[in-house]
Order: structure tokens, then C-alpha cells, then sequence
């Protein structure tokens, strides 16, 4: 019997650990990794960098339309390019990280990313993260995780993996604040907003080790495919 390749949906807030477990899943699991808020900060650098203004809906929408976004490379190494122009390192800059929530509340980029994401993820195999997999991008994904964490263990973890590339021009109180507004966005946005899909296992990693979630999420996966096992020895 071939196995199953699954569609693990992980969602939640800014800082949560999703992209670090996500990427740590999918190398466990030999999946691809999706992040779909890179696919996001993809279309937020360039419309700053066309000098597009935020409010330009219709200009926004068109330039996530027309855009060809790409996710290469290794798990470990992913390259996050934008019209065969690598943006890895520029993305993660407070003032794209605002954009990027920005952007997000239009909803004909929203259609165009999404479109992308489930093209990208369509044949199995994928960990995908973000703030509407389970609702919007696969709403029958095989494993849904919301993972979430405390305002202050977010904004604690984000200000020390800025601090581990070098990025120090923002207190933690500022990055708290930060993640505070973009969470107040993600969540109040018409379209799409985040938020726990019914059906999706919820983990709060406030007190957690990345391992540990991880583990958690791998026994939760292990369970999802044994039904593969149980489905065919019933049939035996
Ligand atoms: O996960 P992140 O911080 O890189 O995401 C950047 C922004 O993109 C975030 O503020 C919300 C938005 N986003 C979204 O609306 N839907 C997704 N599936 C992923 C990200």
C-alpha cells in the first residue's frame, strides 16, 4: 500500500513558531514547506519598493496578480523570490512585516495567493503555513494545527531572532506592540480573518520547546496516517 502524502495546515498568530515548525515537520516528513506569509511579504516589498501606495487596492491586487512568486530551494535554505529577483533578506524587516498585514486585507491578492497556494500544494506531500490554511486555502487539509502562543512569548521569541540576524532597532515592548497591531488586523479583516478552524487541533506553545511541539504535531500526524493502516486491515 502506498502511503498517503498528506496536507498538514498549521495556523495562527505573528510569532507563534509556525514557520520553524513547519520547516522541521517537513524535513522530518520529506514534505515541501510553504510559507505563506513570505508569499505575502513578497507582493508588501514590492509594492514599497514600485512606490505603490498600500491604499492603491486596485494597483495592489494587479501586482500580486502579475507577479511570479517562488518558494526554492532546500527546506533548510529556502529562497523567497519575486520575478526571478531574490528577496530572502529583505523581507523581514518591521516595516514589511506591516505592510505585509496590510496588503493582506485585499482581497484580490488574497485570491491570487491563494490560487497559488493550493496549486502549489494540490498533490500532497506539503506543510503549509499561514493564517487561513485550514480555512480557506485547504479547508480539507488532513491535519489542521492552530498553534498560538501569549502576546509576550511571541513578541520575546521574534525580538531574539531579530537579535540572532543582527536586527536591534526595536525594544521588545515596540516589537510587542508590533505584533499587537498585526494581530488586531489579522483578526478584524473581512476577508478571511484569522482564525481557528473548527476542526483544527489547538497548541499553545507559550511554555513549550520547538522540539516538543513539534513531537506533538509528529504523534497527531502518526495517528492521521494510521487510519490509512486500520482503513485496510478492516478491509482485510
Ligand atoms: O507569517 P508572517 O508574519 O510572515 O505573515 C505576514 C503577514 O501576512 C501577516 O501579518 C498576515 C499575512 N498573512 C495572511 O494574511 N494570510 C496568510 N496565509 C499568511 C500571512
Amino acid at each position: 500500500m502506498t502511503e498517503r502524502r498528506l496536507i498538514i495546515a498549521i495556523d495562527g498568530p505573528a510569532g507563534a513558531g509556525k514557520s520553524t515548525v513547519a520547516r522541521l515537520l517537513a524535513k522530518r516528513l520529506g514534505y515541501l514547506f510553504i510559507s505563506t506569509g513570505a508569499m505575502y511579504r513578497a507582493v508588501a516589498w514590492k509594492a514599497l519598493n514600485d512606490g505603490i501606495t498600500l491604499d492603491n487596492i486596485d494597483r495592489t491586487g494587479r501586482l500580486a496578480a502579475e507577479s511570479l512568486i517562488e518558494l526554492k530551494g532546500d527546506v533548510d535554505a529556502m529562497r523567497l523570490m519575486i520575478d526571478g529577483r531574490d528577496i530572502t533578506e529583505e523581507i523581514n524587516t518591521p516595516q514589511v512585516s506591516q505592510a505585509a498585514s496590510k496588503v493582506s486585507t485585499i482581497s484580490a491578492v488574497r485570491r491570487a495567493l491563494v490560487a497559488r497556494q493550493q496549486e502549489m500544494g494540490r498533490e500532497g506531500g506539503v506543510v503549509m503555513e499561514g493564517r487561513d490554511i485550514g480555512t480557506q486555502v485547504f479547508p480539507k487539509a488532513h491535519v489542521k494545527i492552530y498553534l498560538d502562543a501569549t502576546s509576550e512569548a511571541r513578541s520575546k521569541r521574534r525580538f531574539s531572532e531579530d537579535a540572532a540576524r543582527g536586527i536591534t532597532d526595536t525594544t521588545q515592548d515596540q516589537m510587542k506592540a508590533e505584533i499587537e497591531e498585526r494581530d488586531y488586523r489579522d483578526i478584524s479583516r473581512t476577508d478571511s480573518p484569522l482564525v481557528q478552524a473548527e476542526d483544527a487541533i489547538y497548541i499553545d506553545s507559550s511554555t513549550m520547546t520547538i522540539d516538543e511541539v513539534v513531537e506533538q504535531i509528529m504523534e497527531i500526524i502518526a495517528r492521521e496516517k494510521g487510519k490509512d493502516s486500520n482503513q485496510y486491515l478492516q478491509r482485510c
